[in-house]
């Protein structure tokens, strides 16, 4: 291909955000039809850099960039955290500008689910387990996931989709989903953003306090002991230390397991394959996840 005949980079100040589906469809339409690649990163908003990773992953490798900012009440259980859930679409607005984002998808619930609105997307077996035990959040939680993502899917027909690996059983069931019904997009999944002090980034670690948020480190520690026990004895005794480590901070975990990452089987010895230790505890008032993968034939990941 001659370099010298493509295209100039694009300007990239002329974000727009747009609340309606057809309108959305109709500029991406021509978008596509001038042989443009689309990505898709899809959020719940109050951004922070676990969000803008995604964000900057779509700007480095396709032509235009949608983010979808849309709290989908479908993946929220009765009692859960919907009406709380933190919002500023202004600021989400000013940091996606400035990550280069082209058009943000802002639609209001009755535009994703109107009146008679009827149909769900489900995976079995991947979001039975985990966050989709029924004793936790259960399947009807993944059930939004899905149906709200195969919409966005259907709606902006991107090329690639980008998620984040913090959460990993997301990432398993919309993978599967996208198998299994054919969508022809690439899902890419990025690593953990995580703080300073090894906290994974969430737009819940703002219903933490000081003392809270101090405890909650915990988790990411907990995944290290796992990870290093494991490593040194065995991934039982790993889970043993990492359960240690959480105690030792008052925090009894909902789950603390050892699993395929894509088929999400247990698991209880480790071999030539990876395995994804996955933790999950409320701390205070907020309900955190937290997973590592550990490939047993590399050099440990720092993330
Ligand atoms: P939300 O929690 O806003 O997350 C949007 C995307 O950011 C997800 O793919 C999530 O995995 C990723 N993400 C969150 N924290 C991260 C971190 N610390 N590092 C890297 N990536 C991180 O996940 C959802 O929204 C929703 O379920 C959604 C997919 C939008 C469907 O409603």
């Amino acid at each position: 291909m001659n370099l010298l005949l493509t295209e100039p980079p694009r300007a990239r100040s002329g974000m727009k955000v747009v609340r309606a589906r057809d309108e959305l469809r109709a500029l991406l339409a021509s978008e596509r039809a001038a042989g443009r690649t689309i990505g898709l990163v899809p959020t719940m908003g109050f951004l922070h850099d676990g969000h803008l990773s995604l964000l900057r992953a779509a700007r480095a490798d396709c032509d235009v960039v949608v983010m979808s900012l849309f709290v989908n009440p479908t993946q929220f259980g009765p009692g859960e955290d919907l009406e709380r859930y933190p919002r500023d679409e202004e600021r989400d607005a000013e940091l996606a500008a400035e990550q280069g984002v082209d058009l943000i998808y802002a639609p209001a619930v009755e535009e994703v689910y109107p009146t008679g609105f009827s149909t769900e997307v489900g995976v079995r077996g991947l979001s039975e387990v985990l966050c989709g035990d029924p004793e936790r959040r259960g399947p009807d939680h993944f059930r939004g996931v899905t149906t709200v993502v195969a919409k966005l899917l259907n709606t902006v027909g991107p090329d690639v989709a980008y998620f984040g690996q913090k959460d990993a059983q997301q990432v398993a069931v919309i993978r599967r989903m996208v198998r299994d019904l054919d969508f022809p997009v690439r899902i890419e999944a990025l690593p953990t953003v995580r703080e300073p002090d090894g906290l994974a980034m969430s737009s819940r670690n703002s219903y933490l306090d000081a003392e809270e948020r101090r405890r909650a480190t915990a988790l990411s520690r907990a995944l290290c002991r796992a990870e290093q026990t494991a490593r040194v004895s065995s991934l039982a005794d790993g889970l043993k230390a990492a359960r240690d480590e959480l105690a030792a901070a008052g925090i009894e975990p909902e789950y603390l397991e050892a699993r395929d990452p894509e088929s999400l089987e247990e698991v209880r010895q480790l071999d030539e394959r990876p395995v994804l230790i996955a933790v999950a505890a409320r701390v205070g008032g907020a309900r955190l996840i937290d997973n590592f993968v550990l490939q047993p034939t590399k050099t440990p990941a720092s993330g």
